[in-house]
């Protein structure tokens, strides 16, 4: 089959820059959804994305174009997740296209994740081609990040289209761009089939919907299909392409984009990444690439109910059905019994889980501090994985301990140069190079440990510069550190829920700030309260939480009946959140207190 009519194509840019809006143009605008049907973002199906205006999930749609040239030719949009943490899913989304438009905000220029995301395309050999969005706004500035983007991609300024993709400017000049500069994929038909898995989610009635891409060979809706990675064989209940919606057909060719609906149960047996084959004449190899994603971040989610414990069960395993890079095994805590140690791609992905589980799923969680994995190195020579502080074994047993250690990248305007030092410095990083991809901006790498890039790290930085500053992250190795466990002990109960590994120097200061917190988080009860902290088996700080007096408490009685009902159900909504540690009752802030310390 001739493929010279096809185009495929992905949308990359740096959050906010536009990606979603100038996607829903484009479906809009070669008439792929009415005007009618046109509900803001259509790609971004989950209402949680709509609301955090972000997209988590790629989707792929295919539209019909006619061009200048009188040719009518079928573009497939790929759509890319826009979060560092999902950058496994991004490249494989690339690999599915041979260009992409790089969305760059007129009124930002170049980012973090503009940069992050260009990259991951040109490993993908991808034919770039840019787009200077929101010429509308009165603080655009199309000619300087038209330079800068003559510098970066060596593509003539004036070359560049300057849009509105909210106000629908130009937009024929990014669909005229990709037909005459996106190639059309070239494939051999005739050889066994390997189609690329870049997206799955799971339908209830046609089980999980892996989007492909066809990169060789060719399939027919009658027959039965490899999954190379495990050797599973599946027969499709339906092949396809989105238009948005499914659109079923009898076969996708070389070149195509396109879903098979497996009917497998779970996305897990269905990974991004895998290829699908023949099973009656299957291919030799795999597509490259295929990897499986390895949770970063780790945390316990605990119900605040017990009772809700098979009811969280329910629902991670719910959320697992879409999220094959979620992992979750029981776990159970002195101070909060029941829950389960969940894993998570980074702490963009944990906030997404925790979220869902509160809004989607209505439950009482507590979740404890994130933790990362550590490497642990006994003196008699074992290795052992330990992603909890509660795993670490006896201090003097520990000849070592590995954590581990990314690359980071920060975008400023250069004026906050300072204050990102200074905060590089608080969190243990060390300074890389810097540059200055425009005249006022400035780009600083930096390696840090990913423990003190989990913890609000993110926030701190946009606080510190106004919200200008981006940043991207990429693991890059472990590395031995001088680490130590912290303990907490609460009415002279160790709470291990509060534990927290950190680094020697810090832990005398952390374990003094943890104590202070702690004692004006934990409510006045009946009696004193002694709230400690230890390292290496030795106090290091102590605070007492007093008892409340008598008076203050009388008030709570006599008086009409309602009132009491009243304060009775307050009490009970300010319970909800609360966990009992022998006979204390611990509010869930105390929990992520332990993070947010300096
Ligand atoms: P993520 O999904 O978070 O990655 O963002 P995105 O890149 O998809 O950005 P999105 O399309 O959601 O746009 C972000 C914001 O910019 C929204 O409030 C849009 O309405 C606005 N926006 C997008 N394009 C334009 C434009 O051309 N002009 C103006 N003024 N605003 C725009």
């Amino acid at each position: 089959m001739n493929t010279d009519h096809i185009r495929n194509f992905c949308i990359i840019a740096h959050i906010d820059h536009g990606k979603s809006t100038l996607a829903d143009r484009l479906l809009q605008i070669t008439g792929t959804i009415s005007d009618r049907d046109m509900v803001e973002q259509v790609l971004d199906t989950m209402d949680l994305e709509r609301e955090k205006g972000v997209t988590i999930k790629a989707s792929a749609v295919r539209m019909s174009y006619t061009a200048k040239d009188g040719g009518t030719y079928e573009l497939n949009l790929i759509d890319t997740p826009g979060h560092v943490d999902f950058n496994y899913e991004v490249s494989r989304a690339l690999e599915a296209c041979e260009g992409a438009i790089l969305v760059v905000d007129a009124t930002q220029g170049i980012e973090a994740q503009t940069l992050a995301n260009l990259y991951l395309a040109l490993e993908s050999d991808l034919e770039i081609i840019p787009v200077i969005n929101k010429i509308d706004l009165p603080s655009a500035m199309p000619d300087e990040v038209a330079e800068a983007l003559e510098s970066l991609l060596g593509i003539p300024a004036e070359d560049i289209p300057r849009i509105s993709a909210k106000e629908g400017i130009h937009i024929n000049q990014v669909l005229e761009a990709i037909v005459n500069r996106v190639p059309p994929p070239k494939g051999n038909e005739n050889v066994p089939l390997r189609a690329l898995i870049f997206d799955s989610h799971y339908d209830p009635y046609k089980g999980v919907v892996a989007y492909i891409r066809v990169v060789e060979g060719h399939l027919r809706n009658t027959d039965s299909l490899r999954l190379m990675a495990n050797n599973t064989d599946v027969r499709p209940v339906e092949i396809g392409y989105f238009a948005p919606g499914m659109r079923p057909v009898d076969e996708l060719d070389s070149g195509d984009v396109g879903y098979i609906a497996t009917g497998l149960k779970t996305v897990s047996e269905c990974r991004v990444g895998d290829t699908i084959t023949l099973t009656a004449s299957p291919a030799a190899e795999p597509l490259p690439g295929y990897l499986h994603p390895k949770p970063m971040v780790f945390a316990g989610i605990y119900p605040v109910e017990g009772e809700d414990y098979s009811n969280l069960k329910d629902a991670l395993e719910k959320l697992q059905l879409n999220d094959a890079s979620l992992t979750f095994e029981p776990e159970k805590s002195q101070a909060l019994n029941f829950g389960f140690r969940c894993g998570f791609l980074g702490l963009f992905h944990m906030e997404i889980i925790q979220e869902r589980l509160e809004r989607e799923y209505d439950l009482d969680i507590v979740v404890t501090a994130p933790s990362v994995e550590y490497q642990v190195i006994l003196l008699d020579g074992t290795q052992m994985v330990v992603d909890s502080p509660v795993q670490l074994p006896d201090e003097s047993t520990i000849a070592e301990i590995r954590e581990p250690w990314m690359g980071l990248d920060i975008f400023s305007p250069t004026e906050f140069f300072g204050t990102i030092m200074d905060l590089a410095n608080k969190r243990r990083a060390e300074f890389r190079a810097q540059d200055h991809p425009s005249p006022n901006r400035v780009h600083l790498s930096f390696e840090i440990p990913l423990s003190e890039l989990i913890v609000d790290f993110f926030d701190d930085l946009k606080s510190r510069t106004r919200g200008y500053a981006s940043m991207d992250y990429h693991f890059e190795g472990y590395r031995a550190g001088n680490l130590v466990k912290v303990e907490v002990l609460v009415g002279g109960e160790v709470v291990d829920a509060l534990a927290a590994i950190v680094h020697k120097e810090d832990a005398y200061h952390k374990g003094q700030r943890l104590v202070t917190k702690l004692k004006e988080i934990i409510p006045r009860q009946l009696f004193d309260v002694a709230v400690q902290a230890s390292a290496d088996g030795r106090i290091i700080s102590r605070a007492n939480v007093k008892a409340l007096r008598k008076d203050v408490l009388a008030k709570c009685y006599g008086g009409d009946i309602s009132r009491k009902k009243k304060l009775l159900e307050k009490q009970k909504k300010g319970k909800r959140r609360m966990k009992m540690v022998g006979n204390v009752e611990i509010p869930q802030e105390a929990f992520m207190a332990v993070l947010r310390l300096e």
